[in-house]
């Protein structure tokens, strides 16, 4: 597995592989590697010739008040678990070569940036859009893969390329999780043992909710009303959002369409460790009952 640190480095890489007819992946990470990433670097080897991944702290996605300086960081780590899954190179630009100008041309997404996990988190979606458009002109992939965990971030990144005749293909890939069900995520080494057990709490109430809707249940309010009440259950909690959306385009309507797809989102704060998930449901259609048409008359 070859290192890479300069863009210009990586774009001539890029060119000579499509030159040669292979398709180039690319999975854009912020290191501290654990088998959620993993996951989408054995796909992305599965499905493209040649797999790039990039390891980088991107500070314009963070707030001051937020965990920049202390995001874990561990290269030899990173190393060893990008090059088992198959990764054929690592990018790993310094801040100078991904901001050689500082931050004077910028992405603004839309709406889609604003609401849900947006809203507490208002800087968050442009400095994704921003990074990933620059890590794209960097790489120059035919497909990118990203994780079902940051939802919005990946229907974020499918209007991104869309949205900027980019032409990447946007591969969105299943949530990895603990075997008690928390899905795996650099920031889970902030949490005590104990935490990560009263985690589970989130996936737990998801498919609780999941199966609230699968028996009928179509009303948005009632839904998001049983997924707090879940949640309220761990003491020390604190919910920044836990609600149900459409998952084309996070619309909140009163009562969902019966055929319709759901996703259930959670943001929340477990000690002083942000916690995010989400599970997609399906909203069942009711069948007609033979037996009705009598009742009613018809
Ligand atoms: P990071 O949090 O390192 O995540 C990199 C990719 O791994 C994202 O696409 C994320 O959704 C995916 N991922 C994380 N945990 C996962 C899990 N448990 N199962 C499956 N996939 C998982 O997301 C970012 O970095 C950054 O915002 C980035 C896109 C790199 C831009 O800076």
């Amino acid at each position: 597995m070859k290192v890479i640190r300069s863009v210009s480095e990586l774009r001539q890489y890029s060119i000579e592989q499509q030159s040669n007819g292979r398709v180039v992946g690319f999975v854009p990470t912020m290191g501290y590697l654990h088998e959620g990433h993993t996951s989408l670097i054995t796909r992305a080897s599965v499905e493209c010739d040649v797999v790039i991944t990039s390891l980088f702290v991107n500070p314009t996605q963070f707030a001051p008040h937020e965990d920049f300086d202390s995001y874990p960081r561990d290269f030899e780590h990173d190393y060893n678990l990008a090059k088992k899954a198959d990764c054929d190179v690592l990018f790993v630009p310094s801040r100078e070569e991904m901001y050689p100008y500082g931050e004077s041309t910028s992405l603004s997404v839309g709406d889609l940036a604003y609401k849900i996990e947006g809203k507490f988190r208002p800087h968050f979606f442009d400095g994704v859009a921003t990074v990933v458009a620059k890590l794209f002109n960097a790489a120059l992939p035919n497909k990118a893969f990203f994780g079902q965990k940051d939802y919005q971030q990946s229907l974020v990144v499918k209007s991104l390329s869309r949205d900027m005749l980019m032409g990447v293909e946007i591969v969105v890939c299943p949530i990895v999780r603990e075997t008690n069900g928390l899905a795996m995520s650099s920031r889970n080494k902030y949490l005590t043992d104990e935490q990560k057990d009263n985690a589970k709490i989130l996936f737990k109430s998801l498919v609780a909710t999941k199966e609230y809707i699968e028996s009928g249940i179509r009303n948005r309010k009632k839904i998001n009303a049983y997924l707090h009440d879940m949640l309220r259950r761990l003491d020390g909690l604190k919910i920044d959002y836990a609600i149900a959306a459409d998952s084309n385009n996070l619309d909140e309507p009163n009562d969902f369409e019966e055929g319709s797809q759901v996703v259930l989102l959670i943001g929340a704060v477990l000690g002083k460790t942000r916690l995010i998930d989400n599970l997609l449901v399906k909203v069942p259609i009711e069948k007609f009952n033979e037996d009705d048409r009598f009742e009613e008359g018809l």
